[in-house]
């Protein structure tokens, strides 16, 4: 799978043909003023949760793309509302797409609308293929939380971890070694960091946390694209 980094917490994965894009919140963010919006393509978007950093531009993308919005119950209804398809979901509950297997899980975290309206539960995904290989988590915004360890339980092995590190709204880098001991996965893909004030880090800090435990931390830069 190629995985590439659109900033905060978006990420495009192409996934057996199909391009998952994940929480899309472009515009807004100024380390992501780089990027073509209109270059943006999309078959599925995955949706963790309601906050505005991880939805500003999903109704636009929607429209242009005709992609078909994956997320929980609520907040697929809300945008079914404006125009937009989706595939409504809860936690624990996987269905099999045209590109592969999505299982949703729990996230430790809230999912209001922008507007105060009611956005389900937060969570997170695990995809694999029908080989039940290409397996990645992307964990959206979480603390860290014992749940965890029913992934490998309940899902094949982990390639690649997507986790928050960048503290305050979600656990931090610290945390997220332990999440990635708890998910059993020593290839970490950082996301929700740097993006406002309050969730600047230090990226070698964060690195060398991981590579104290054998891990590993990868870091994209806004545009890169990195092949599990
Ligand atoms: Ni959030
Ligand atoms: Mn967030």
């Amino acid at each position: 799978m190629r995985i590439s980094y659109y900033g905060h917490a978006c990420f495009s994965i192409e996934y057996n043909g199909s391009i998952l894009l994940t929480d899309p919140f472009i515009t807004p963010n100024e380390l992501a003023k780089g990027m073509n919006m209109d270059a943006i393509k999309a078959d599925y978007i995955l949706l963790t949760h309601g906050h505005q950093d991880h939805l500003a531009d999903l109704e636009k993308i929607a429209h242009r793309t005709g992609a078909l919005l994956i997320s929980n119950f609520e907040l697929v209804s809300h945008f079914s509302n404006l125009g937009v398809n989706g595939h409504p979901m809860n936690h624990g509950g996987k269905k099999t797409f045209e590109f592969g297997t999505v299982k949703m899980v729990q996230a430790v975290h809230s999912s209001v609308l922008p507007d105060g309206s009611n956005g389900g539960n937060p969570a997170g995904f695990v995809i694999w293929d029908k080989e039940e290989k290409n397996v990645v988590y992307i964990a959206g915004d979480t603390a860290l939380t014992m749940d965890m360890k029913l992934i490998p339980l309940t899902c094949p092995p982990l390639d690649v971890a997507i986790l928050p590190i960048g503290d305050n709204f979600t656990m931090g880098y610290e945390d997220a070694v332990l999440a990635s001991d708890f998910v059993e996965c020593d290839q970490v893909i950082g996301c929700h960091y740097d993006t406002f004030g309050y969730i600047k880090i230090d990226h070698e800090a964060a690195r060398q946390a991981f590579i104290k435990k054998n891990k590993e931390l990868i870091l994209l830069e806004i545009g890169e694209t990195q092949i599990i």
